[in-house]
């Protein structure tokens, strides 16, 4: 699917962005080995958090939809999750293969996890090394580097791992894992990735002690006790009318109930950094996560740079945030995110390589990239790569650029945020 943007003339209105991708995985997947029923409002209901719901299903557990946007998931207990019957696949998703293979490590059964062509090329030895080195026993091509992954689970010991790199995926795996592991489990972070598994989890009883350089994981004693929330608006949404109404020169977006998780919004304080004026208002709490209210202006951006313990804070705004970074005065350079590499493209390669087309001056380095801002882009034929974050990177910077912008591969953004298209024709005058 192809679409065409044209150059905005002005952008105003309210968004209330999708629920948030990693929140909505994580409300599924741990009210699913809770002790009773939970009702999630506003779950994610792209692509890959669906993906999450059907694996779940296959294991045997009851999830129904009893409105538009909410779940009602009956957790099987801790121990009650069933052998499923056939391959579990993962599909785009990377939250869903990487914390089922640390929930499945844990089952006394077997399983096979799987997803489609760009989740099978990306690294998963990241999870399958300490998960072995916990006792799981995990088979996966290239010597269990990449799926599909082969699980005979159960039998796990409590270890001590430092993260070779900040990620959460790595992190909330282990976490499952620990949870049914003997002895204690000890994971520490080069830096903080964001913390909703442990916020989640502690919320709903599990004994998990968060520490300046990580996390204690001790082995569940009990049941979960059911987590019943309104998932926040995914900031990763949110972020692409940020850089728009930055960068646009007659711009005013509310962005409404979005997560402000400090481990999450780092956007805002990048945006910030560069001159964008945001507002944050009317603060408040979901369950164990807080929101609130974000108004962005039209802006005089400069350039900056971004680096060290910010990059996990805003990883997947990296192709949004090249975009504002083409508006902006000077330069901007973005360091230490080597793992944009993995992600669902290379979003390093994809991104600059995309922007070039629209004229932006944009060099790759090995872990980053370094963005000369030439204030204007024009319009051209552009390419997602499969990608659902750079499809709407492309589209914003069409919104901002002289002219039509037409952008391939559009089916990616429904991996993440449907109504995209709908809010963007809302906001766009
Ligand atoms: C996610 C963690 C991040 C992020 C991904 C979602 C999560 O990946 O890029 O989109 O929900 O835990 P890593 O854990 O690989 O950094």
């Amino acid at each position: 699917m192809k679409r065409t943007v044209r150059a905005a003339r002005r952008l105003r209105g309210v968004i209330e962005p999708p629920g948030d991708k990693s929140i909505s995985h994580r409300a599924a997947i741990f009210n699913a080995i809770a002790s009773g029923e939970a009702t999630v409002e506003n779950f994610q209901t792209g692509a890959d958090c669906l993906a999450t719901v059907r694996c779940l299903r296959a294991l045997g557990v009851r999830i129904e939809s009893p409105a538009a946007g909410a779940l009602r998931i009956r957790g099987v207990g801790r121990s009650g999750l069933r052998e499923a019957a056939a391959v579990l696949n993962a599909a785009n998703s990377g939250t869903t293969l990487r914390l089922l293979a640390g929930l499945l490590a844990a089952q006394p059964f077997f399983s096979v996890l799987t997803g489609d062509a760009s989740l099978r090329s990306r690294p998963m030895e990241r999870i399958v090394g300490p998960l072995r080195a916990m006792g799981a026993r995990i088979e996966g091509r290239a010597g269990g580097a990449r799926p599909p992954l082969a699980i005979q689970g159960g039998g796990l010991r409590g270890i001590r791992h430092r993260l070779p790199v900040a990620s959460a995926q790595v992190k909330s795996a282990l976490t499952l894992a620990g949870l049914y592991a003997e002895g204690e489990t000890v994971l520490e972070e080069p830096t903080p990735s964001r913390d909703h598994t442990e916020r989640m989890l502690r919320a709903m009883g599990a004994p998990i002690a968060v520490g300046e350089s990580g996390l204690w994981v001790s082995p569940l004693a009990g049941e979960l006790n059911p987590l019943a929330m309104r998932v926040p608006g995914d900031i990763s949404s949110a972020a692409f009318w940020m850089v728009a109404a930055a960068a646009h020169p007659d711009a005013e977006l509310r962005l409404t109930g979005v997560g402000v998780n400090p481990s999450r919004s780092g956007i805002i304080d990048a945006l910030r950094a560069m001159g964008a004026r945001i507002a944050v208002e009317e603060e408040r709490t979901w369950g164990c996560e807080p929101v609130a209210d974000i108004i962005v202006r039209s802006s005089r951006l400069q350039g900056t740079v971004i680096e060290g313990a910010l990059i996990p804070r805003l990883i997947d705004e990296v192709p949004a945030l090249a975009v504002a970074a083409c508006f902006a005065e000077g330069e901007t350079v973005i360091r230490d995110a080597g793992e944009l590499r993995i992600k669902e493209s290379d979003r390093i390669r994809a991104t600059a390589r995309e922007l070039r087309r629209l004229g932006a001056q944009i060099e790759e380095l090995p872990e980053g990239m370094v963005i000369h801002g030439v204030g204007r882009l024009r319009g051209a034929l552009c390419g997602s790569h499969g990608d659902h974050r750079l499809a709407m990177a492309l589209a914003v910077a069409g919104l901002l650029a002289a002219g039509e912008t037409t952008v391939r591969g559009t089916e990616a953004v429904a991996i993440s945020y449907s109504g995209f298209w709908d809010d963007l024709d809302s906001v766009a005058l």
